[in-house]
């Protein structure tokens, strides 16, 4: 099992749902960055489920920093954090060893790891393990935040209920950091709530579109081919649970257009080159053109739902029917939207430190041997 992402930032996720802990070690973090408690606590709080719209399992996500950082500041060593799970009741899952979900992981797992797979919870696969990629995430939202660079991520759409787009982009960002249901609409939030409720009182779940917005990135990062900033975001954006569709800009929408319609002409504003529009999303030929990048990632309802279905016996190969029971959210996407600004920002640092080298996230521009 590999789970190491980045080319000079390297994140490695560990720990399975009702394990000892998960966790996640960061390499490649600049020396002399502060840890930011105070990020990682929002953060880590918008992830966290509460109410009735969220999964009944809610953990403390006490964490700790075991290596890679002194006195609060990161040395530039592998940065570990360990999350311990506490709030676990597997009784609920025992069914799941031979009747796999439909649409969860538990059989692409089981067949992988031919048996050997933790499935308690959806084991390595659960929505838990996103803790620890928000809590890396939120250490370069914070580095990326200095570097005057800003990452935000609302519900466009849920279920049918659309949200208001980005309109100024900045200010958006700022709201959004603040709410624990990231619309940009009050009447939107409403709206998603309610259905979200609908749903898990049907026994059924809901998905949704979130769409990001990344500014104060420079222009010329990036790579071409391989390593394009669409790569490399839609690779972590794809790497979340439940995420299955990705487009940047106006995205598929671009294919119904004439190219007059769907190019961004160049124009000069206060002495730098922008474009009047921005549907190709802040990337030409894999590389940032210096306007917002912006990204829409489909989210898919909670697999596990409360409804009779149709399932396998693995030990008896027979067909069965399947209630599930234990703890699940009727709806994801509010949760996985920080989620979705953390793998952001861990993509972004990447990109930036390939480009700019290993010092740039670095907080003190002079280092401590300059000084001697
Ligand atoms: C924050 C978060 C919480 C999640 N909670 C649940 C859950 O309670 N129940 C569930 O069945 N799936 C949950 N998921 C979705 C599964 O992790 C995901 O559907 C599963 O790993 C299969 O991956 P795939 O949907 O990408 O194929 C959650 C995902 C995220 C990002």
């Amino acid at each position: 099992m590999k789970n190491t992402f980045g080319s000079a930032i390297g994140i490695t996720l560990f720990g399975e749902s009702h394990g000892e802990a998960i966790g996640v070690v960061i390499d490649g973090l600049a020396p002399g960055r502060e840890i930011d408690r105070e990020e990682i606590s929002r953060m880590l709080t918008l992830r966290r489920p509460s109410g009735s719209i969220s999964t009944a399992r809610v953990e403390g996500d006490e964490y700790r920093i075991i290596s890679g950082a002194m006195a609060g500041y990161t040395t530039g060593a592998p940065l570990t954090v360990i999350i311990p799970n506490e709030n676990v009741s597997s009784k609920d899952y025992s069914k799941i060893k031979d009747t796999p979900r439909p649409s969860h992981a538990d059989y692409a797992a089981h067949c992988k790891y031919h048996g050997y797979e933790d499935y308690r919870g959806g084991g390595h696969f659960s929505g838990r393990i996103t803790a620890p990629l928000v809590v890396a995430g939120a250490i370069l939202t914070s580095a990326l935040a200095k570097k005057g660079v800003h990452i935000g991520t609302h519900i466009s759409a849920l279920h049918g209920i659309c949200d208001r787009g980005f309109q100024n982009i900045c200010e958006d960002i700022a709201m959004l950091r603040k709410k624990s249901f990231p619309t940009l609409s009050d009447d939107a939030e409403a709206k998603m709530r309610e259905e979200i409720l609908y749903a898990r009182g049907q026994g059924d779940s809901v998905g949704g579109v979130l769409e990001s917005a990344i500014i104060g990135l420079p222009a010329g990062v990036g790579e071409p081919w391989f390593d394009s900033v669409e790569s490399v975001i839609s690779h972590l954006l794809f790497s979340v649970g439940g995420v299955k569709g990705v487009e940047f800009g106006d995205g598929f929408g671009l294919a119904e257009l004439y190219g007059s319609e769907a190019n961004d002409p160049f124009c000069i504003e206060d002495g730098r080159i922008k474009t009047k529009t921005n549907r190709a999303g802040g990337i030409n030929g894999g590389i940032t053109n210096g306007m917002p990048v912006t990204v829409r990632c489909a989210v898919k309802p909670t697999p596990s739902i409360y409804k009779e279905q149709n399932t396998v016996n693995l030990a008896d190969m027979t067909e069965e029917s399947l209630l599930i029971d234990g703890r699940h959210d009727p709806a994801i996407i509010h949760r996985a939207r920080v989620v979705i600004d953390a793998v952001l920002a861990i993509a972004v640092a990447d990109l930036l430190t390939v480009r700019y080298g290993t010092d740039y996230l670095s907080e003190k521009s002079e280092s401590k041997r300059e000084k001697r």
